[in-house]
């Protein structure tokens, strides 16, 4: 109880305005290379919702796992037989972390959406652990996988609008011949894997790939994403 009242207090208090100033001015002298942004546009595109829920009509999909739920304003609209959210602050159906659910989880799911951390190490684990309970025929998406400037992706966080490293999780992903993997070109990036031989493998071999640098996705993120069209993606699937 106490546990969680603190964990509370440290989610608030990092995402403050002032502690986001901080990080902003940390991250503007030690790691800005003044690239500016992208110049990425998602209006015009498909939503988060339209996406997952005409992929879950079209592969007549049962069973979908939301990690990271937040107010519940994609899960409340899924429409699937069995759906479950897991989120330690709030929304969903679970009340833990996606490590502790994963620990004690005995089911499959067809579609599941990781939504939670959007932290490389972490969004690692979500897709590794994803991985373990995806039914065959399955599909694991992401947000955020496209940012549009270095402090869109820049951990640790520095401004509101964020959508963290996943971006590298995805670049990693697609260097694994066990994997095929895309990023949709809407909603600050749909990342989607599939469980099935990679069809376009990246070779770009790194030891870390938390140390992959902003301007490597800045000049490359075409190739190293493996970016695709809505209508492409309901090709393929
Ligand atoms: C961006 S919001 C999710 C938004 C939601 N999926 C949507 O589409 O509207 C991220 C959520 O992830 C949750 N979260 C943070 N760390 C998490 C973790 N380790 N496991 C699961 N969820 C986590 C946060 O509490 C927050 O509610």
């Amino acid at each position: 109880m106490i546990e969680k009242f603190v964990k509370k207090k440290l989610i608030r208090l990092a995402n403050s305005s002032n502690v986001l100033k901080l990080w902003y001015m940390y991250h503007y002298i030690f790691h800005d290379k003044k690239l500016g942004n992208l110049g990425l546009d998602f209006t015009n595109k498909k939503s988060r919702l339209e996406i997952i829920q005409n992929i879950i009509d079209k592969k007549n999909y049962k069973t979908y796992l939301e990690i990271g739920c937040f107010d519940d304003e994609l899960f409340n609209h899924i429409n699937c037989e069995r759906k479950v959210g897991v989120d330690p602050v709030s929304g969903g159906t679970i009340r833990e972390t996606s490590d502790q659910f994963f620990k004690k989880n005995g089911e499959n799911f067809d579609c599941i959406f990781i939504d939670g951390l959007h932290e490389y190490g972490q969004v690692k684990k979500d897709i590794f652990n994803s991985l373990n309970f995806l039914n065959n025929n399955g599909i694991i998406l992401l947000h955020d996988c496209m940012p549009d400037s270095y402090y869109a992706q820049a951990t640790p966080r520095c401004q509101w609008e964020w959508n963290g490293d996943v971006w590298k999780a995805i670049v990693e992903c697609r260097n694994n011949k066990d994997l095929d993997v895309y990023t949709c070109y809407a909603d600050y990036g749909i990342g989607v894997i599939f469980k099935r031989p990679n069809r376009n493998l990246l070779d770009y071999p790194k030891k870390n790939y938390s140390k992959l640098k902003f301007n490597e996705y800045f000049y490359n993120h075409k190739k190293l994403m493996n970016i695709i069209e809505y209508e492409e993606l309901m090709k393929i699937i």
